[in-house]
């Protein structure tokens, strides 16, 4: 425990070293933008034009798939790898005054101890009628720190990396201003929560925690540099969710919004992209390896994140830090393989190391292969990124709210406007 400590310790030494360092400092300047042609998402690799739905559905979407899958997050394995279980461990009938049901449910899988566990938060409207939609996003610190309710369990991680030394109860609720649940219920939707690092602590960088021990045997068939990165274990975390969810009577499993902020936004994007269950997907701020155009190299860069979070990715993807003009896709491709399903890309002002303008583009990007199979898109809007506190689009989403990195009750509201118009 404590040699992970020490590690932990000296991966945040090496973080600050290498924000501070000259060659890895991020580029916000835009003039220093080097022009760029975007991979288009729409010829497939032996040139042929995707003219029809059908050819983008049974050729150009796994393509893409694979290279991302290959080159970048790492493969993922399917569920049958791995025994699935869950349990209800408890229930608050009267959670929010009487307006919410809270459940506790355990998943955990059959594997050699460490046995891998779960511990997910179930927020339902108490006065639904029926199976109600959900949100479900993974939380960065465990689930009691979403609400300052007492009623919440403590959560923890498999190996203590984060919290350890840490008093847990004082953590309870320093998120909740990312987690409005009451809102949410209020609109008639679920909210579900887990703990991202109990799935797979976060830069830990080997296969030995959490839900990784259940890849082995999947993995021995996968080339090592395209073995799954911590993003792809989150991303499968969040698909085994929503496994259990198709089991909870009081949740509409077919119409479930996956979101998430930041890395975890990241991890929203990968998992709507592999598990076409999610009908909704939604990026919070989810930047470079996320939505933001790598070409770009604008703000946060590739080359940063292989020298400071390399185990986010899958090893073949370290190749292509110095140079991501060479990545044979870019990230718009990324948000093409949810298409035609909706998804709502966000950005801050403030938050330039996430790059606004990438992720707009991006988005902006997308749109043709929204349209080829008969959406909106982005509702005819222009190629440059609109007003702060303007969202435009249709089944392509975008705003950029004003202030800084976060999520705030502007962000919820879109979302909640947007699940509205696709979820209801
Ligand atoms: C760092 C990292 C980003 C990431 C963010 C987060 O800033 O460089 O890529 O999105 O952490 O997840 O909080």
């Amino acid at each position: 425990m404590k040699k992970r400590f020490t590690a932990f310790m000296l991966i945040s030494c090496i973080w600050t070293a290498a924000v501070c360092a000259e060659e890895w400092k991020e580029n916000n300047d835009e003039s220093k933008v080097i022009p760029y042609t975007l991979p288009d998402p729409l010829v497939c690799q032996d040139g042929t034009q995707v003219a029809t739905p059908e050819l983008w559905t049974e050729k150009r979407r796994s393509e893409i798939l694979e290279m991302f899958r290959m080159q970048m997050y790492g493969m993922m394995p399917d569920r049958g790898q791995s025994e699935l279980r869950w349990e209800t461990l408890r229930v608050n009938p009267v959670a929010l005054d009487g307006k919410a049901v809270f459940k506790e449910i355990r998943i955990w899988f059959d594997a050699p101890n460490p046995r891998p566990k779960i511990d997910i938060l179930v927020c339902i409207p108490r006065a639904a009628a029926g199976p109600v939609p959900a949100f479900l996003g993974l939380n960065f610190y465990g689930n009691h720190t979403v609400s300052g309710d007492r009623w919440i369990s403590l959560t923890d991680c498999p190996d203590g990396t984060r919290v350890q030394g840490k008093d847990l109860e004082a953590q309870r609720g320093r998120s909740k201003s990312r987690w409005p649940i009451e809102m949410i219920i209020d609109r008639g939707y679920a909210l579900v929560t887990a703990y991202y690092e109990e799935i797979v602590p976060d830069y830990h960088g080997g296969h030995t925690l959490g839900v990784y021990p259940l890849f082995a045997s999947f993995e021995e068939s996968v080339p090592e540099p395209s073995r799954a990165g911590e993003i792809t274990a989150w991303a499968w975390g969040l698909s085994r969710i929503l496994d259990c969810l198709e089991n909870v009577p009081e949740i509409d499993a077919g119409r479930v919004a996956v979101m998430g902020h930041s890395r975890l936004g990241k991890t929203a994007l990968w998992a709507g992209a592999n598990d076409q269950r999610f009908a909704l997907v939604i990026s919070n701020d989810s930047g470079c390896g996320g939505a933001a155009l790598s070409r770009r190299n604008f703000g946060e860069t590739p080359e940063f994140m292989d020298q400071v979070i390399p185990s986010w990715f899958c090893r073949y993807y370290s190749r292509y830090a110095k140079d991501p003009a060479q990545i044979p896709f870019d990230q718009h491709e990324l948000i093409a393989l949810i298409a035609p399903r909706p998804v709502y890309v966000a950005s801050a002002d403030e938050d330039l190391w996430a790059d606004p303008k990438g992720e707009y583009l991006s988005a902006w990007n997308a749109d043709p292969v929204y349209r080829l199979l008969g959406t909106d898109g982005i509702g005819g809007a222009p190629d440059t990124p609109p007003e702060t506190d303007v969202p435009v689009g249709a089944t392509i989403r975008y705003h950029r709210r004003s202030g800084k990195h976060d999520v705030t009750d502007f962000d919820w509201n879109e979302y909640l406007g947007f699940a509205d118009r696709y979820m209801k």
